[in-house]
């Protein structure tokens, strides 16, 4: 089938060539024509792990390309994705500019000559926004066009996205018309995934419902972090206790220091506001946000209690992007600790394999060194946070980080390096939800 992808970002960039993969024909459309030339040109605009080796191969089979001219896109695919952006307004609400611009310019260029049309809704929107998208296509597309829109949200994971388009646990469709839903059904048989077949508006709600419910999870777990630390229990094997129980499962039930990304909170935060707008206001997802953001302070305030003054301490912390495999710093809580620590006056360096430039964007103003080794980046320092989840970390040798360090401490925000190899590289080691560790004096 003929595709085309509106939006060629973390999100349309991998799922028009996974697109192209199964053997559809993708044109990726972005308005960003330097992100476009840099993408004809091979080179990638973000990082995604096995990303790269599957666009190289679609674009010289022919099945995939990329452009700016949105117009010549729709003239010749039947299927029109949008995947922009759709961020957060200052009061929670989602801010749907881009979704109502792309939809005028495909209205735009819509003629009746050249067929029917499905407009799909991938970028992740509150309820009712399909309907929104038809009222646009309809108001501004020349008269006797035919079009459906259909919302078809998107689950995958930055870090394993190719993986989680290629397989996905399922496949979600909401469409109001049959001949949408076939057409759709189309494009995703390739991929033998089990596919939720569900109305416009239902949909869009699965998708918002989703990703709250699992920063929910998140948030569930280190509420339980904080009572574990009171009470001297270890949450990792608590979770291990309730994950096990199948109802449960152990996935997303990780202590560490909140969710953050591009999608978690402006998810929780827009399921919020629709659902106050509606009248059946989610008051038990602001304690998810509440318990999200204490989550950080109460780690703060730890390494305060530890350091007493910040102001000239030397502190390195391992880990810039929100989670690992990623260079995405969107809502990173790395990056919001490294804030407040340049702002209470600590000396920081900081080390991640793959988010530096992205994230130099966003301290712009802030004064840190970045490092190209993370062993050299704990240099002199007098204590070392982790703040992503890499795995380069969890396998550290400590042994050697602790002869680079002025004083042996470690705040391990992940839970991801092993307790006893720090306290046996003499590390005092604090984590999330356990008791802290302590070398032995002799
Ligand atoms: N990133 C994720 O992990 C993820 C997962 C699931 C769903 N989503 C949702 O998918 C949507 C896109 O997210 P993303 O992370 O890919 O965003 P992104 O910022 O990485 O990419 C969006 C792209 O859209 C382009 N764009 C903006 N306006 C445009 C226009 N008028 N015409 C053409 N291109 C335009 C931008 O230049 C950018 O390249 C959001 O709604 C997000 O919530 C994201």
């Amino acid at each position: 089938m003929n595709l085309a992808i509106i939006g060629t970002g973390y999100v349309g960039l991998t799922t028009g060539t996974c697109f192209a993969e199964v053997g559809h024909n993708v044109v990726c459309v972005d308005n960003n024509a330097a992100k476009v030339e840099s993408l004809r040109q091979g080179k990638m605009p973000i990082y995604e792990p096995d990303l790269e080796d599957l666009i190289v191969s679609n674009v010289s089979a022919g099945r995939l390309e990329f452009t700016t001219d949105l117009a010549s896109a729709v003239k010749k695919c039947d299927i029109v994705f949008i995947a922009v952006p759709t961020p957060p307004n200052e009061d929670g609400s989602v801010d749907l500019s881009y979704i109502e611009a792309v939809s005028h310019e495909i209205a735009d260029v819509l003629k009746p000559e050249y067929g029917y049309r499905i407009v799909v809704d991938k970028s992740t929107v509150p309820v009712s926004t399909g309907s929104k998208v038809s009222q646009v296509i309809e108001r501004y597309a020349a008269p006797g066009v035919e079009v459906d829109v259909v919302s078809n949200p998107e689950f995958l994971r930055e870090g394993s996205a190719v993986g989680d388009l290629m397989n996905p646990d399922r496949v979600v469709i909401g469409a109001d018309s049959q001949r949408a839903m076939d057409m759709m059904k189309r494009v995703y048989q390739p991929f033998n995934a089990p596919i939720v077949e569900v109305d416009l508006h239902s949909a869009e709600l699965i998708k918002h419902a989703a990703n709250s419910f699992l920063a929910l999870k998140i948030s569930y777990i280190n509420a339980v972090s904080a009572v574990c630390e009171k009470a001297g229990a270890d949450v990792e094997l608590v979770a291990k206790g309730i994950g096990m129980d199948k109802r449960i499962s152990r996935h997303f039930l990780n202590a560490g220091l909140g969710y953050g990304g591009s999608c978690f909170p402006k998810d929780v935060k827009g399921f919020i506001h629709i659902s106050e707008q509606l009248g059946a206001p989610l008051e038990l997802l602001k304690e998810v946000e509440r318990i999200n953001a204490g989550q950080m302070e109460r780690f703060l305030e730890r390494v305060r209690e530890k350091l007493w003054v910040l102001r000239n301490k030397k502190v390195a912390v391992w880990g810039l992007a929100f989670k690992q495999n990623t260079d995405d710093v969107r809502e990173s809580v790395a990056i919001k600790i490294i804030k407040r620590l340049c702002e209470e006056g600590a000396i920081v360096s900081a080390y991640d394999p793959k988010a530096r430039e992205t994230a130099a964007r966003d301290l712009q103003g802030y004064e840190l060194t970045y490092c190209d080794d993370m062993y050299e980046c704990t240099r002199d320092a007098e204590v070392l946070i982790v703040a992503t989840e890499w795995k380069q970390f969890a396998n550290a040798n400590l042994m050697k980080v602790r002869e680079l360090m002025h004083l042996p401490i470690i705040f391990d925000g992940r839970n991801i390096i092993h307790g006893e190899n720090a306290v046996h590289a003499g590390f005092e080691y604090h984590s999330i939800g356990r008791k802290s560790l302590y070398p032995s004096r002799d």
